[in-house]
This record gives C-alpha cells, sequence and structure tokens, in this order.
C-alpha cells in the first residue's frame, strides 16, 4: 500500500518502521509540530496527502473533524487511531454513515486483545452452564500508569456481566466487604515496565481456568492499524469500527 501517515509521535514512528518492513511505501507524513526530517508537510491539504491508498493517523485528538473532512475531500480512505474524540461520535457517525472514502476507527488497534475479547466472551457463554464456576478479573501494567482501572479491563468486566447471568455490576476499588454475587471485582496492580497483563479467571472448588493476554510493545497497534487499513480499501464507503474488520475476517 501506498501509505500517509498524519502524526509522527511516538505511534508514527513504529507504523513507519513496521509498514516498510511489511513491503508498504510511506508516500507523505503529515504533523504539524514534528521537526523529524522524514516529516514532508506540516499542514495537512490534498495536495500533501497525495495520490496514497490510504491515511493511517496516531496524532491528537484536536482537529478531528477538519482531518476527518480532508479525507473524504481527497477521497482518501482512513484508518483512525487517534483517541480522545469519542464525545463526537454520535455526531462523527452520523455525519460520516454514507461517505465516499471509507473510514475504520478503534482506541485500540492490537489484534490480539480483541482475539482476547472474544475468547472470553466465548468461555463465559460456556460457563453459564456450571455454576459453580465464579469469575474475577486481574492486570498488571509498569508503575507509570496513570490511570487503573485499564480500559481493557473494564471492557472485559462489561463482557462478563452481558454474558454472565446473575453478574450485573462492576467492582474496581478495594473491598472491605465480602464480595456480592452479582458483582466482578477487577483487581489492578502497578510496578516495573510491564506495558500489560490481563487474566480472566473462572474459579471453582475443584480447579481453575485463565485466560491471559500479555501485551509486549507498541507493535501489536501498528500491526493491526495497518492489517484493518488493507481490510478498508476493499470495502464501499462508510464509518466503520474495528468489531466489523474481526468479524469479517473470523
Ligand atoms: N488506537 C490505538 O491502538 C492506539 C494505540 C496507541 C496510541 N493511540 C493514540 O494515538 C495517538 C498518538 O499516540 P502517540 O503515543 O504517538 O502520541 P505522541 O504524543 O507521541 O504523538 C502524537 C503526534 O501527533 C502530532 N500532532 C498533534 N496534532 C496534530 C495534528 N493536528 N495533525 C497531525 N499531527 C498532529 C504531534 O506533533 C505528535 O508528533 C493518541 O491519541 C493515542 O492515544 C492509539
Amino acid at each position: 500500500m501506498h501509505i500517509s501517515l498524519v502524526g509522527f509521535g511516538k505511534m508514527g514512528h513504529v507504523v513507519y518502521r513496521t509498514a516498510i518492513q511489511l513491503g508498504h511505501s510511506i508516500d507523505s507524513i503529515i504533523d504539524p509540530y514534528s521537526d523529524d526530517p522524514l516529516v514532508t508537510s506540516k499542514v495537512l491539504t490534498a495536495e500533501s496527502l497525495g495520490s496514497c491508498d490510504l491515511v493511517i493517523e496516531f496524532s491528537h485528538h484536536e482537529g478531528i473533524m477538519d482531518r476527518l473532512e480532508m479525507y473524504q475531500v481527497a477521497k482518501t480512505p482512513s484508518v483512525i487511531a487517534t483517541t480522545g474524540w469519542y464525545d463526537k461520535l454520535e455526531e462523527i457517525e452520523e455525519k460520516y454513515s454514507d461517505c465516499e472514502a471509507p473510514i475504520i476507527w478503534s482506541g485500540n488497534f492490537a489484534l490480539g486483545v480483541h482475539l482476547f475479547f472474544s475468547i472470553v466472551k466465548e468461555a463465559a457463554r460456556l460457563m453459564n452452564n456450571f455454576e459453580e464456576y465464579d469469575a474475577v478479573v486481574q492486570e498488571l501494567f509498569h508503575s507509570r500508569k496513570g490511570d487503573s482501572p485499564s480500559g481493557t479491563s473494564y471492557m472485559l468486566g462489561k463482557i462478563l456481566t452481558d454474558e454472565l447471568s446473575g453478574k450485573d455490576s462492576i467492582i474496581t476499588s478495594r473491598l472491605d466487604r465480602k464480595r456480592r454475587d452479582n458483582e466482578i471485582h477487577i483487581s489492578s496492580a502497578r510496578g516495573g515496565s510491564n506495558p500489560g497483563v490481563h487474566t480472566v479467571i473462572f474459579d471453582s472448588a475443584a480447579d481453575s481456568v485463565e485466560i491471559t493476554h500479555r501485551a509486549r510493545n507498541r507493535e501489536g497497534f501498528a500491526k493491526g492499524a495497518l492489517r484493518a487499513g488493507e481490510w478498508l480499501l476493499g470495502r464501499q464507503g462508510g464509518i466503520y469500527t474495528i468489531n466489523d474488520f474481526m468479524n469479517d475476517i473470523n
């Protein structure tokens, strides 16, 4: 693919290296604030995008509306990995529901995480028939992470409360009481430099079934964005989520 990158920070650099390793070519790099010599323009226009097949953006939520508009003017499919604009999600989904150049967005393009969600969902569906198993979520992250629980843990809690009958409440704080039967407890530990481990445990008196996802580095996000971009090129106009892509390839 011929790719334009919008945003050339930590993730932009990883996408650049990964795309080249995978045999794609980076035609242009647009970032208003970067002085990196690889940046081809500080201004996003149809001309600075050039005649690429695809835009991948890992930038900043400010200006998202203008950038989405520009991708349509340039008739260029776009992978929106930038986060933080979800207060505009409804407006954007409505505006671009039948746009010409397809758009795919996700707050997490690491495909392993989405496979993990599907596996946990299916496991919870099976466990519903065996009431001796009780579910719990544990996560471990590096000491510099600024929040807890992680968005991924919260998603796991949501999958479990949606799928398990009798569970309808997610608890993320320490407990100074017994956990109630309707609750899923998420515990978060912080330390070291671990980029993120999530485990869902289905525990019974006889044994324990544990499903774990371990992140290793940022490459997973880059590879997922590139895979989703390849998929997007064959799609009609409109706005897609990563679930559309995952469901289509499964
Ligand atoms: N969806 C995912 O899988 C995923 C994974 C990691 C990070 N992210 C998100 O991607 C974004 C970038 O992450 P990062 O770690 O590279 O951050 P970063 O701060 O290292 O880089 C952001 C870059 O965007 C540039 N930028 C700012 N405004 C811009 C604009 N209007 N147009 C183009 N570029 C602009 C900045 O100059 C900077 O170089 C964040 O929103 C982050 O949350 C998403």
